[in-house]
């Protein structure tokens, strides 16, 4: 693990490929809805020599107020706000601005958060059972889904969200260890997970067994997927032409909803391709700029392990 880990830093993602993407101009205006801790935006500010205006958005107060810190020294041009990504328009309107020259989504949790061990995002602590990025949002916590979920509700999370083969023997093994005692923390979690693992799924895999219905429950408590789906049908109609949208994903399921929705975007036309005319009245409106998702070099997987999987889209406003 990369040393600033430890320190429950955060090492933004493709940095020089997002920068590289967005090309900000001075006096541009641009919008993070994941400020996290502030790595992408300060490198966007950096390259206009501050001369720019930014807005970033997360739901997650204690991130938000470490970013503002790092972003102040750019002065009145940047305005953060705690708020869902999904609420970036009425946060763009509550404020006045016009349309934007970019726009950036680098989805998922920060270091900051899965090294925390009272926030409940990883294994790889003892921790409770908790995942919410915005304790205060009103979402119920993970250790709510795990303890009174129904069987079926537990697989369809843990098959959809986690894309796990073993969902519902997994399901089922939660169901009898819960009704022995609660399973309150992430360990308890995690136990019961791995022993519903066949020996030999164990021994084969890659990660822990655990990883997946972690990231399951992780996207069902934020209703992540609902966030993404919202921001990638709303922002072309924010962006000014020319302006280009980047998304960073973490997983496989992630990625092939923003390479959905922006090939519908792109498109001219999205009739079913039995019917002769077009009827749809359907715009284009981005153009895709990455026909292949850009990922991380082997040296930046080597310097910061946790970019392994990460992917990059970028399209542009037409
Ligand atoms: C991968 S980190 C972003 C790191 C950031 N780009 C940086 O350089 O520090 C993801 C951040 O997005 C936030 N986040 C995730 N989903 C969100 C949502 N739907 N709305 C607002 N913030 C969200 C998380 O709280 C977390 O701080």
């Amino acid at each position: 693990m990369a040393e600033s880990h430890k320190q429950g830093m955060h090492i933004p993602v493709l940095l020089p490929k997002v920068v590289e993407f967005l090309s900000p101009r001075e006096g541009g205006w641009y919008l993070d809805g994941t400020l996290g801790l502030g790595g992408h935006s300060e490198a966007i500010l950096e390259a206009v020599g501050g001369k720019a205006h930014l807005m970033g958005l997360d739901r997650d107060a204690k991130a938000l107020a470490l970013a503002a810190k790092r972003l102040a020294r750019f002065g009145n041009g940047v305005r953060v706000e705690h708020s869902r990504y999904s609420g970036f328009a009425s946060a763009l309107d509550a404020h006045g601005w016009p349309l934007l020259d970019g726009a950036l989504i680098d989805i998922g949790v920060s270091s900051m958060q899965i090294d925390t061990p009272e926030r409940g995002f990883s294994f790889a602590h003892d921790g409770p059972l908790d995942m919410r990025m915005d304790p205060g949002g009103g979402e119920a916590p993970a250790s709510v889904i795990v303890n009174r979920g129904s069987f079926e509700t537990l697989k369809h999370i843990i098959a959809e969200f986690g894309e796990e083969p073993l969902a519902g023997k997994i399901a089922r093994a939660i169901i009898e260890a819960r009704a022995k005692a609660p399973i309150e923390t992430t360990l308890e979690l995690a136990a019961v997970v791995a022993h519903a693992y066949p020996a030999k799924w164990r021994a084969a895999a890659r990660n822990h067994p655990a990883t997946r219905t972690f990231q399951a429950l992780r996207i069902a408590v934020n209703r992540e997927l609902e966030e993404l789906k919202y921001f990638l049908g709303a922002i072309a109609d924010r962006l000014k032409p020319g302006a280009r949208v980047a998304v960073i994903t973490f997983h496989s399921l992630e990625d092939r909803i923003v390479k959905n929705a922006f090939r519908e975007a792109a498109a001219a036309c999205v009739c079913p391709p039995h019917i002769p005319v077009c009827a749809c009245g359907h715009k284009q409106t981005l153009k895709i700029i990455t026909r292949k998702p850009i990922a991380p070099s082997l040296e930046e997987i080597r310097a910061n392990p946790r970019a392994a999987s990460a992917k990059l889209r970028v399209a542009e406003r037409v």
